[in-house]
């Protein structure tokens, strides 16, 4: 039995481009399903006991090297699901806050990501993160960087952990949907201690009722960090 409650959930949605082929569309149309498919692991999330933050690999720094047609519409996605979230996050009590470097993007989505932050703060059920333009070593490196212009000569682990973009708490258990059994630069920093799971389905076909049967798996663990 896991005495270690399941408090920051980590989800590397892969999978919405084979989804798509294996229904000869094209990949994009697996990225309207997958998009569609966060909602309801997010009310999922927000109705765990122990799930206080849910955060959500959408867009890694490595993803502008995909057809520029892909992530034009990858782009127009996010700002549709932003718009269209908000009476979710609202009703839920969700907060709404983003990872990476959104400074890529364009002005209006940079402004509906802003708003929508604004406008959910004060939620307090769950906190959902999406990464958005997100590299695990970008973020460390990041970090770093400011510490030195503060006037850091020495850097320690707890200033790092303190100083990440949004300053939030170890990974207990990460997710990655489509088989692929890797890290893809993800949360670097924040998984050292993270229990994997990797389920082979596709991400626009996760639900929460398999969700609900992972976190079973999570309950059977012994995390020792290190200790017996
Ligand atoms: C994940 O699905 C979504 C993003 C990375 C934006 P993919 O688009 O990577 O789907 P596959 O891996 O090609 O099937
Ligand atoms: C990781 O998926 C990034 C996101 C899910 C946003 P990718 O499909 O981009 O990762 P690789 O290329 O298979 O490692
Ligand atoms: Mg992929």
């Amino acid at each position: 039995m896991n005495e270690f409650p399941l408090r920051h959930l980590a989800i590397i949605m892969d999978g919405n481009g084979r989804w798509a082929r294996e229904r000869g569309l094209k990949r994009v149309k697996g990225h309207e399903k997958g998009a569609e498919m966060i909602r309801g692991i997010t009310t999922y999330c927000a109705s765990h006991k122990s799930i206080e933050t849910v955060t959500f690999y959408a867009f890694s720094t490595e993803n502008w090297k995909r057809p520029k047609m892909e992530v034009e519409f990858l782009m127009k996605l996010l700002d549709r699901y932003l718009k269209n979230e908000l009476e979710t996050y609202q009703k839920h009590g969700v907060r709404f806050q983003a990872i990476g470097n959104l400074s890529e993007f364009s002005p209006a989505l940079q402004k509906r990501i802003k708003e929508t932050e604004e406008l959910t703060r004060n939620n307090t059920r769950l906190t959902q993160i999406l990464a958005l333009n997100y590299g695990g070593r970008l973020e460390i490196v990041d970090t770093v960087n400011r510490l030195i212009k503060a006037g850091k000569t020495e850097i320690t682990e707890e200033d790092i952990s303190s100083h990440l973009q949004t300053p939030y708490s170890d990974i207990d258990f990460l997710i990655r949907t489509s088989g692929e059994e890797r890290i893809s630069n993800f949360l670097l920093w924040q998984i050292s201690y993270a229990e994997l799971y990797f389920t082979p389905t596709l991400w626009p076909d996760f639900t929460p009722e398999e969700l609900d049967a992972i976190l079973k798996n999570y309950q059977q663990r012994t995390r020792r960090f290190g200790g017996v």
